[in-house]
């Protein structure tokens, strides 16, 4: 399999394929015909950049201009892992790969058959998620067949992916280095390594006025198709708060989806209730929220409530990304 996939992407074809955070779209990054292949695939905007995946440290400098010490010391701390740092591009890399951008993000993932797959492809991999652009991105197989069967040459079933939300991408053509997207690298993982990390101020909030750095942050990405309203407060006054708005919903006759978590679920009543994960380790929350909002697509609710989650570790990924998906629609009590 992993040999086959090689073969394609070498001949500039295309192969979805597991990665530890989310499933990727893959073509031959050093190509310029694959990567317009990929924005075709998922009709991705084609100034929106593609990440680089590589499999060994040998391969970043030829990509790109210098690599910075304290991108050395992420690179030695973090990969292979879910942190995407962003580089000065050199020469090798094609305009169309990077969105007709200067620089280039990189990453190298630490799924065994992603890797095995890069290293078949002969080293560079451009990949995106492997969703339709506006779907939350696949973690698992299925969900990849169902946006781009028929549109790329192979998917590799690797099973449900382990983290679940995209990778942490740092800039680091800034100093201090800067976080363009949160993600299961935390703030804190960063700054214990290289001191001080900034954050890029689009991500907190909606009203900035300000385009996000990394330009598919702009795109109101993970959408559901129906109404998703996120309820921060108090514990105990969210539980009771969701739980009126539903029920108030459902008296419309309109189907009522709600996110809790293994804590709460037990206390609502609604069309379909499904718990996030819980609360005491909130990665079991990342790794299953796309799927959630994937599954109340499909069983076609109308409006869906969720809890918010603390934004401290992980939770940060988590709610700008459940933010996302709810058009910055949060009610706070
Ligand atoms: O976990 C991940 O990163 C997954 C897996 C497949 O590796 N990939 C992923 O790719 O999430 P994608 O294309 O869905 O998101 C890449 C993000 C986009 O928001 C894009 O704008 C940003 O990275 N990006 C890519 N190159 C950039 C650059 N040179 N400067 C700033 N942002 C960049
Ligand atoms: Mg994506």
């Amino acid at each position: 399999m992993i040999g086959k996939a090689g073969e394609i992407l070498r001949a500039g074809g295309l192969v979805a394929f597991p990665t530890e955070t989310v499933y990727g779209l893959g073509g031959d990054a050093l190509n310029a015909q694959s990567s317009q292949k990929i924005y075709a695939a998922k009709g991705r905007p084609s100034d929106n950049p593609l990440i680089v995946h590589i499999y060994r440290m040998e391969d970043l400098a030829p990509i790109v201009r210098e690599i910075p010490q304290k991108a050395e010391a992420l690179a030695k701390a973090f990969w292979p892992g879910p942190l995407t740092m962003i580089f000065e591009k050199s020469e090798r890399v094609p305009l169309t790969t990077t969105g007709g951008l200067t620089t280039v993000a990189v990453r190298m993932p630490s799924d065994a058959i992603a890797a095995a797959m890069i290293k078949a492809a002969g080293g560079y991999v451009a990949a995106p998620s492997a969703n339709t652009s506006g779907r939350p991105s696949p973690t698992v197989a299925k969900y990849v067949e169902e946006d781009l069967s028929g549109k790329i040459e192979m998917i590799l079933d690797g099973g449900q992916v382990c983290i679940g939300l995209e990778s942490t991408i740092v800039d680091l053509t800034v100093d201090p280095p800067m976080i363009l997207r949160p993600g299961a690298i935390t703030k804190e993982m960063l700054s214990e390594v290289v001191g001080e990390v900034s954050v890029d101020q689009t991500i907190l909030r909606s009203d900035s006025g300000q385009a996000p750095k990394a330009p598919g942050m702009k795109y109101r990405h993970y959408a559901p198709k129906g109404d998703l309203t996120i309820i921060e407060g108090d514990r105990g006054k969210v539980c009771a708060r969701i739980e009126a708005l539903s029920k108030e919903a459902m008296e419309r006759g309109l189907k009522v989806g709600i996110i809790g978590t293994d804590e709460t679920v037990g206390n609502y009543h609604a069309t379909s209730v499904k718990s996030a994960g819980n609360r005491a380790d909130e990665s079991t929350i990342a790794k299953e929220l796309y799927r959630i909002l994937r599954e109340f697509d499909d069983e076609g609710m109308d409006v869906m409530y969720s809890e918010s989650f603390d934004d401290g570790g992980i939770g940060a990924a988590i709610m700008n990304r459940l933010l996302k998906a709810a058009g910055h629609h949060i009610e706070r009590l």
